[in-house]
């Protein structure tokens, strides 16, 4: 049976940081929706050309696109044994249609760690946020520094700073996630899937409720 675990929480929560370290140890795919809608801008893919313009309003990418998307992606080869989604679903619509996309390929959501972090911790975090422009890899100026600034110490690659990274961009965000994703926190407890994590602690200690939520601590 595959595995897939959905990761929840606000922007800045920690969710791709997390995903990153998790997926290699449990040796599943990561499926970040964030990256792969950057990914297609950076192509100008038809998608990307969709999606610049919601995300850098700070706004969800409607779920029609964004659903197709993540189908596609799970329906390739290299998820065969499942997947961590990170950032996937935000709506309960979207919620909806992983379980069902799911139930085709025969599996079900397994567990969802949801990492909690208070809007002002969120928005110094996403202030000082760099990222790798290889491969998505995440630090910060303060809590997890690179050895050399501006270069990625995994693949020697830029690092950058995300556009809706900017304080009023990250404040719609943190609106919109209260608004349209949070729901989901109901979503899944009601199910027994959710299992909480206090994400304000040092990334090692986050790592190791994570790998409790997915029954592997
Ligand atoms: P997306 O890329 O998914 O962004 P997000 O959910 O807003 O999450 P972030 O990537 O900002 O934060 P994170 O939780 O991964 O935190 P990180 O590990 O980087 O989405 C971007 C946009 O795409 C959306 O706004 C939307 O437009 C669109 N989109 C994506 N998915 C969609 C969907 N399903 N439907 C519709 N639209 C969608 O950590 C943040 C910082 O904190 C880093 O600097 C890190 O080093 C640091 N940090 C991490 N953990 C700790 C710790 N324990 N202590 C101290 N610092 C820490």
């Amino acid at each position: 049976m595959p595995t897939y675990i959905v990761l929840l929480g606000p922007p800045g929560s920690g969710k791709g940081t997390q995903a990153k370290i998790v997926s290699e140890q449990l040796g599943l795919v990561h499926i970040s929706s964030g990256d792969i809608f950057r990914y297609n801008i950076s192509q100008q893919t038809e998608l990307g050309m969709k999606a610049q313009g919601f995300m850098n309003r700070g706004e969800l990418v409607p779920d029609d696109l964004t659903i197709a998307m993540i189908r596609d992606r799970l329906s390739q080869p290299d998820c065969n044994r499942g997947a961590i989604l990170d950032g996937f679903p935000r709506t309960p619509a979207q919620a909806e249609a992983l379980d069902a996309t799911l139930a085709g390929l025969g599996g079900k959501v397994d567990s969802v760690p949801y990492i909690h972090v208070s809007p002002e911790i969120l928005m110094e975090r996403l202030g000082g946020r760099w990222s790798c422009r290889a491969q998505g890899h995440v630090y910060h100026e303060k809590y997890h520094p690179p050895k050399t600034a501006g270069i990625c110490d995994i693949d020697g690659s830029e690092l950058f700073q995300r556009e809706d990274d900017q304080p009023a961009t990250v404040e719609k965000r943190i609106k919109v996630y209260l608004e349209q994703t949070s729901p989901l926190i109901e979503y899944y407890r009601k199910r027994g899937l959710l299992y909480e994590i206090d994400g304000t602690r040092e990334i090692e200690d986050v790592t190791a409720e994570m790998m409790k939520a997915v029954g592997k601590g």
